[in-house]
């Protein structure tokens, strides 16, 4: 385990060789991810430190590539996991079910299937409901290991409308009915440990009241749950904790964060879980990406690159900042670290190969003037990056790497043109040995995909 050091409380995209991160590109080519596993521990190690006592579990979706999820059990993180996918993901990380919490919302039957036959072989396990009838569900499938409940607390939070869950239908049940909703539970046999909710994803410092008035009412509820059920084992108040995506952005004061967490919570028997997912890996992660058109606009010099909203959708989806760096013209300068070039500067909207007009990584921003052939570099890329990246345009999606120290590591390669016509083609010939639904690699994961969604 790293012992806490003096870790910045941010990476700028500054930060980074210019020379050295052009040179993965010219190795593994583009566009390419690039993760800083050192980076990783730091991030959680501070973390731990301002969270002290607190259990961590990581959330998986921020970043589920295995070395993540290895690195950060050796750190002694636990993991969050939203699918079963990702609870088999977090399994093969952490040999073990300790630690592991499977948060189910509105979970497949494919999902409960898979994750209650991994249940026994680890009954160490975690499943968070976010409603009643996924009690059910559980009970249905021979479950009564450790049950948390997820509760709406009716406070939202967060950079985009999009990712504000605490007031949102979809999420949790509303706190009002945990009581009774556990109390049944326990009555049933289930193993009832802790409870949960998780307002939003990237909470910011100005809306620190509202994380105040959120935990102080999970703190409430803990300890009217604790009455009625007999002890809770934790309680969960989830992720959220930003990080600074412009230039001038303050990162986020960590230590006031756990202290207001802590008073807000009060007296509770039992631990406090945290579940960060972008603040861990955000700035350890950059995308590069090569200019292949320069193009004079009626207004703007447009600048094409061959990354785009399915590399990394963030942008599009939520009009989201990602600093942007021009490598190429950065690394011409004597240090090629931070550095500043020579060339002049103007308003330019970067755009991806997508045929989409919202394919767009920023527009009129003033970056040194690009030309074809250069390297940019597209920051805090390592949060909610290659996980939402996709196929659309039938576009393979690109290789991963991670740096280890000096040490540079292909972590997943780049997909091809036969990957991405490889399930019809499987389809059609399902003797090519992965079951009729291409997609299966074990007998149980083959008769999970089989079922139909009875249940
Ligand atoms: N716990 C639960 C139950 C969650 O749903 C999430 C995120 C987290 C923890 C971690 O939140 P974080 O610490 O990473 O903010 N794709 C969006 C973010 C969606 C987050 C969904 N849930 C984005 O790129 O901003």
């Amino acid at each position: 385990m790293t012992t806490p050091t003096e870790s910045p409380a941010v990476r700028r995209l500054d930060d980074w060789d210019a020379v050295d991160l052009s040179a993965l590109l010219d190795d593994y080519g583009s566009p390419l991810y690039v993760l800083d596993l050192e980076r990783v521990r730091e991030n959680a190690g501070r973390v731990r430190t301002a969270f002290s006592g607190a259990e961590i579990l990581y959330a998986v979706k921020a970043n589920a590539l295995g070395d993540v999820l290895e690195t950060l059990r050796d750190e002694g993180v636990g993991l969050e996991c939203a699918s079963a996918g990702e609870v088999k993901r977090a399994l093969a990380a952490s040999g073990s079910g300790a630690d592991v919490h499977y948060t189910a919302v509105n979970p497949p039957a494919r999902d409960l299937d898979w994750v209650v036959d991994a249940w026994e072989d680890h009954p160490d396990l975690t499943i968070t409901v976010g409603a009643e009838d996924t009690i059910d569900r559980l009970e249905e499938r021979g479950y009564d290991g450790r049950l948390c409940l997820r509760v709406n607390p009716g406070i939202g939070a967060g950079h985009h409308e999009k990712v504000q869950t605490g007031a949102n239908a979809k999420f949790g049940v509303p706190a009002e009915r945990a009581v009774d909703v556990l109390t049944d539970a326990a009555e049933r046999g289930f193993d009832v440990v802790g409870i949960h909710a998780h307002v939003g994803s990237g909470v910011s410092s100005d809306q620190l009241d509202d994380h105040r008035e959120f935990v102080s009412r999970m703190g409430d509820l803990a300890r009217e749950v604790s009455t009625a059920v007999g002890g809770l084992e934790f309680v969960d108040v989830g992720g959220g904790f930003g990080v600074p995506y412009r230039e001038d952005e303050e990162p986020l004061d960590l230590e006031a964060v756990a202290d207001a967490t802590r008073e807000a919570i009060g007296e509770i028997d039992a631990t406090l879980t945290i579940e960060p997912g972008r603040y861990v890996v955000a700035d350890a992660g950059v995308l590069l990406t090569e200019v292949n058109t320069v193009k004079e606009a009626r207004d703007t010099l447009a600048v094409g690159v061959d990354a785009g909203m399915t590399t990394l959708l963030r942008p599009a989806m939520y009009d989201a900042y990602h600093p942007i760096r021009n490598l190429t013209a950065d690394s011409s300068t004597t240090d090629g670290n931070g550095g500043h070039t020579s060339r002049e500067t103007r308003p330019q909207t970067v755009t991806g190969p997508i045929c989409e007009s919202g394919d767009v990584f920023c527009t009129d921003r003033r970056l040194p003037a690009s030309e074809r052939g250069d390297v940019l570099a597209i920051g805090n890329a390592g949060a909610y990056g290659y996980e939402m990246a996709n196929q659309y345009n039938s576009r393979p999606r690109p290789a991963s790497v991670v740096l280890e120290g000096d040490a540079v590591r292909l972590a997943r390669r780049r997909e091809t043109f036969d990957d991405v016509t490889r399930l019809e083609t499987e389809a059609s010939a399902p003797e090519t040995g992965t079951g009729s639904d291409g997609n299966a690699d074990t007998d149980a994961d083959r008769e999970a995909h089989n079922d139909h969604d009875t249940r």
